[in-house]
């Protein structure tokens, strides 16, 4: 794939020279004072907004940025408006120099846009998961594509963990009670456990997946990772998890999966039926990183048979996740739409990130290296 990646990106290069367009002109960083059109793409807070001076990631407070950009002569345009051939976004998709999305309200970077985008340089993620964007047109067409590693990793991991608890407690039952004006102890405590002695094993042990097992440590669980890459022997040692490197042999193992890796070629609909009949009957399964690891309907099918007895996820495919979704209407789910890695502290920490790439960008200077998901052509490693 990365010879691929460098195939096209050479050939795109090439088309650039002899039309003196195309990737020199999409280069990152044009000459300092240069106006630029930048468009961020957000949900909408309405009444919200005003409720929080640190609710920057929505379209009305738009990152807390919009007077150092005009200020400095730049063009700023928000909206939440992204799908369809009429929408806003697409309006600007002609002449903006920047994008700027989150994965809570993504806007769905096509190849398609890609090529209508003839000044487009810089796709900035606030947050982190940038597979709303067609990688390989991007890196095809010389784009650079960022996101502010790190920024949301600790609020993803606490919701992660908040979760496993409410699908071993067997809390969403209990609540709707409440709610509905019932009493009934036996309809939650028939499938209510403790965590303890249980195995959990996270695929993808990464910023979030290392957070998550940390804070797993003291409830005396038995702690999995599968990931690519094995953990120095002393971090292993200090979160105290096992390493399996074969996935098919940690799967039928736990009691709890956890999904923390990203959403790339390989891991798109990773979890078919034939992973799932792999699962110990009654799994539970938290799924924050992407919906489209797993397909879908399998996993509508191991609810309703009881296979999976639990699943909780903030992330769907597409988002916002249309009324009809199937996930909405299965058995022993406790789905929220996508807030983990929006908490106020992760918008204050991703929107300081965004900006401090716009500086550099800016200034023509490079951003910090695990920022980079596409540079030059080229895919950062876990996406190729
Ligand atoms: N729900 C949210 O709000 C939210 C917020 C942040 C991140 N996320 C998602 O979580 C993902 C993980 O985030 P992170 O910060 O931990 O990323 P990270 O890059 O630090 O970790 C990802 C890990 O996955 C592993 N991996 C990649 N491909 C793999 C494969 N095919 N098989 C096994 N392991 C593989 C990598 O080696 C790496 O250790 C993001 O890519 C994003 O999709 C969701």
């Amino acid at each position: 794939m990365r010879i691929m990646a460098t195939r096209r990106f050479t050939g795109a290069a090439i088309r650039a020279c002899s039309f003196s367009s195309g990737y020199f002109a999409r280069r990152l960083h044009a000459s300092s004072g240069e106006s630029k059109k930048i468009v961020g793409v957000f949900y909408k807070a309405n009444d919200y907004a005003t409720k929080n001076p640190n609710f920057l990631g929505c379209v009305e407070n738009a990152l807390g940025i919009r007077n150092w950009l005009e200020t400095q002569g730049h063009q700023y345009i928000v909206t939440d408006d992204k799908e369809g051939p009429d929408c806003e976004l697409e309006k600007h998709i002609p002449d903006l120099h920047v994008l700027i999305s989150t994965p809570f309200h993504p806007a769905y970077v096509t190849a398609e846009r890609i090529k209508k985008a003839k000044n487009l340089q810089l796709l900035l993620t606030a947050g982190i998961g940038s597979d709303h964007i067609d990688l390989q047109a991007a890196a095809a067409a010389g784009l650079t594509v960022a996101e502010v590693t790190g920024s949301n990793v600790v609020s993803v991991a606490e919701d992660e963990l908040m979760r496993i608890l409410i699908l071993m407690r067997n809390f969403v039952p209990g609540y709707n009670q409440v709610i509905n004006g019932e009493w009934n102890v036996a309809g939650i405590a028939y499938r209510a456990y403790d965590l303890e002695g249980k195995t959990i094993g996270t695929v993808g042990a990464g910023r979030i997946g290392k957070l998550l097992l940390q804070r797993l440590k003291p409830f005396g669980c038995n702690l999995l990772y599968h990931d690519r890459l094995q953990m120095e022997p002393e971090l292993e040692q200090e979160i105290g998890a096992n390493y399996v490197e074969n996935l098919n042999e940690m799967l039928p193992k736990c009691d709890v999966v956890v999904v923390n890796m990203p959403l790339t070629e390989k891991t798109r609909g990773m979890f078919n039926k034939e992973m799932i009949s792999k699962l110990k009957k009654g799994v539970l399964i938290v799924n924050n990183a992407r919906a489209a690891i797993m397909d879908r309907q399998a996993v509508v099918e191991a609810m309703e048979s009881g296979h999976i007895g639990g699943y909780s996820g903030d992330v769907w495919d597409p988002q916002p996740a249309p009324k009809d979704h199937p996930w909405r209407y299965m058995p022993n789910q406790a789905m929220t739409p996508h807030i983990s890695g929006t908490t106020i502290d992760a918008q204050l920490r991703y929107a300081a990130g965004t900006k401090d790439m716009l500086e550099k960008y800016f200034k023509g200077e490079d951003f910090p290296a695990q920022n980079y998901i596409v540079k030059d052509g080229v895919l950062a490693p876990q996406y190729m």
